[in-house]
C-alpha cells in the first residue's frame, strides 16, 4: 500500500517507505489478539502507527478529534475510529468503555495526540500555554489512567500468576503490556518560540518514568519515542510560512547526519518494537528518533568538513588501494 506520507516523501526527496524499512507492512512484528488504542491518529505520525499496528495484526482503536481518511479511499479497513478529545476526561472514558467493549480490553497504548504553540513568552496567553498543556501532559495522564483499568482486565500481569512465575522464569505467565507516550527532542534542546510545547514533552517524559516504576511490577511497560524532526502536516505549516520552502527543507536535511528529515514510519517503527515483546526487558526510558539531530555539537563551518562520503562515491583506485 502506498501510504499519503509515501506519496509525500516522495515529493520531498525523502525517498519513502523503501527507505524507511519497508513502509506499509508490520515489519515482522506479530500483534494478533491484541488490542492497540493510538491518540491523535487520524494523520501524521499517529496514523502511521495505526497502520503499523494494523498491518502487524492488531485490533487499532484510532482516537481523535477529527476522523483519518475514509476506509475506502485508504485501504485502512483494519482501523476502528473513536473520536475523543484526550484533554476530556469523560470522552477519555467512554474511549477505554468503547475498547473494552468492542474487543475486551486494551494492551498497548500510544499517547501520541499533541499540538504546539508557537510565540515569544511575554505574547503567550495562558489559555495557549493551558491548551498546550491539557492535550500533551492532561491528556497522556487521562489516557494512561483509564487504558490501565482497560488492561487490568487481561493485559497486566497478576499477583497469583507473578507468584507462580518465580523472578519472571515463566514466560508463558507474563502477560504483558505496553504504554508508549510520543514525546520530543524538543524536551531536551531547546527551539525558539516553544517554551510551552517544549515544557509540556519534559512532563511527558518525566510522566513516563513514573509509570513505568508504578506499574512495572505489574508487567505494564512505559516507555516514551523523542522524534526529531518529522515530515508531517504538524510541520507543514511550518515550512509554508518560509519565505523560501525549499531552502528551509533542504536547510533542515542539513541539521541531520543521516542527511535527511523524518518519515512518520521511522517513529512507528520503533513504538512497535517497543510494544513488542523484544523490548521486554525495557521500560522507564525515551528513546531518542531523530536522524542522529541532537548527537551533534554545532560548530561553525565544521559541519561540512566532518562530512564522510559515502565509499560508493570513491574512485575506484582510492579503494582498491587500502
Ligand atoms: N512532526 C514532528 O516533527 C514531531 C516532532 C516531535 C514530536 N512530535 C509529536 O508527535 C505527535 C504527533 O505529531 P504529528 O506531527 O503527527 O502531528 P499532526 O498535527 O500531524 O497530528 C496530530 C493529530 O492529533 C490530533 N489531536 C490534536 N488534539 C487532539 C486532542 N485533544 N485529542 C485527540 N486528538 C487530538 C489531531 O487531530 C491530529 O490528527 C505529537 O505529540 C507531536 O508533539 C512531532
Amino acid at each position: 500500500m502506498v501510504t499519503r506520507e509515501a506519496a509525500a516523501d516522495e515529493a520531498r526527496g525523502n525517498g519513502g517507505d523503501g527507505d524507511n524499512g519497508g513502509g506499509g507492512n508490520g515489519g515482522g512484528f506479530d500483534f494478533s489478539g491484541k488490542t492497540c488504542v493510538v491518540t491523535g491518529a487520524a494523520r501524521g505520525i499517529g496514523l502511521a502507527i495505526a497502520r503499523r499496528f494494523a498491518a502487524a495484526a492488531a485490533r487499532v482503536v484510532v482516537a481523535d478529534v477529527q476522523p483519518p481518511p475514509t476506509p475506502e479511499s485508504s485501504g485502512d479497513a483494519g482501523l476502528v475510529f473513536h473520536r475523543a478529545d484526550v484533554s476530556d476526561e469523560t470522552q477519555v472514558r467512554g474511549l477505554f468503555d468503547f475498547a473494552v467493549d468492542k474487543f475486551g480490553g486494551v494492551d498497548i497504548l500510544v499517547n501520541n495526540a499533541g499540538v504546539a504553540v508557537e510565540a515569544r513568552l511575554e505574547d503567550t496567553a495562558v489559555a495557549d500555554w493551558e491548551r498546550v498543556f491539557a492535550v500533551n501532559a492532561r491528556g497522556v495522564f487521562l489516557c494512561a489512567k483509564h487504558a490501565l483499568r482497560a488492561m487490568n482486565r487481561r493485559g497486566g500481569r497478576r499477583g497469583a500468576e507473578r507468584g507462580r512465575a518465580g523472578a519472571g522464569q515463566n514466560r508463558a505467565a507474563e502477560k504483558t503490556a505496553a504504554i508508549i507516550n510520543i514525546g520530543s527532542i524538543e524536551a531536551r534542546a531547546a527551539n525558539p518560540l516553544h517554551a510551552a510545547y517544549a515544557a509540556s514533552k519534559g512532563a511527558v517524559h518525566s510522566f513516563t518514568r513514573s509509570v513505568a516504576l508504578e506499574y512495572g511490577a505489574r508487567g505494564i511497560r512505559c516507555n516514551a519515542v523523542a522524534p526529531g524532526w518529522i515530515d508531517t502536516p504538524f510541520n507543514d505549516a511550518f515550512i509554508a510560512r518560509q519565505p523560501d520552502p525549499r531552502g528551509m527543507r533542504a536547510a533542515l536535511r542539513g541539521l541531520h547526519p543521516l542527511g535527511r528529515t523524518g518519515a512518520p514510519d521511522d517513529i512507528a517503527d520503533v513504538v512497535l518494537w517497543l510494544a513488542s515483546d523484544a523490548a521486554r526487558f525495557v521500560t522507564g526510558q525515551v528513546v531518542v528518533v531523530d536522524g542522529g539531530r541532537t548527537a551533534r555539537l554545532p560548530l561553525p563551518g565544521a559541519e561540512v568538513a566532518a562530512t564522510v562520503e559515502s565509499p560508493a562515491a570513491e574512485p575506484a583506485a582510492t579503494a582498491a588501494e587500502r
